[in-house]
């Protein structure tokens, strides 16, 4: 293969795994809204009073996954029952992407 061959290849497989990440982000954002947004806010807007704020959000994948399907043992309900186990990676990219961090 031509060197200016293996360049464009490679450049378009970045530009595909971009996509799939905003993919993701974008699904997250649509399950966040069934799911989530009526007690953390529209948007990861943390508006309800002493609300967790999770644009603030530095926990990992695993920590993540066990607070959706096990709630926090405080204030937030397991959401087993409303969020499939397939779509916590969605939410997670969604939640950690980088245009929500401040
Ligand atoms: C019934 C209200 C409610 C719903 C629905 C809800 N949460 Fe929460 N969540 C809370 C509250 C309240 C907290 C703050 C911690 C506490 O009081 O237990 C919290 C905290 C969290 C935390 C931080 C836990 C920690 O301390 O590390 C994460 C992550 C989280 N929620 C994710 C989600 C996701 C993702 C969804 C949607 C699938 C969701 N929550 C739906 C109420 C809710």
């Amino acid at each position: 293969m031509r060197f200016e061959t293996a360049c464009v290849v490679l450049l378009l497989a970045g530009a595909a795994s971009a996509r799939a990440e905003d993919d993701a982000v974008m699904r997250g954002a649509a399950i966040y809204a069934r799911a989530c947004q009526q007690c953390h806010g529209r948007a990861l807007a943390a508006d309800g009073p002493g609300m967790f704020d999770l644009k603030a959000y530095g926990g990992s994948f695993a920590q993540f996954r066990d607070t959706v399907l096990n709630g926090t043992g405080g204030n937030m309900p397991s959401q087993a029952g409303n969020v499939a186990e397939d779509e916590i990676a969605d939410l997670y990219a969604y939640v950690t992407a980088e245009e929500n961090d401040r």
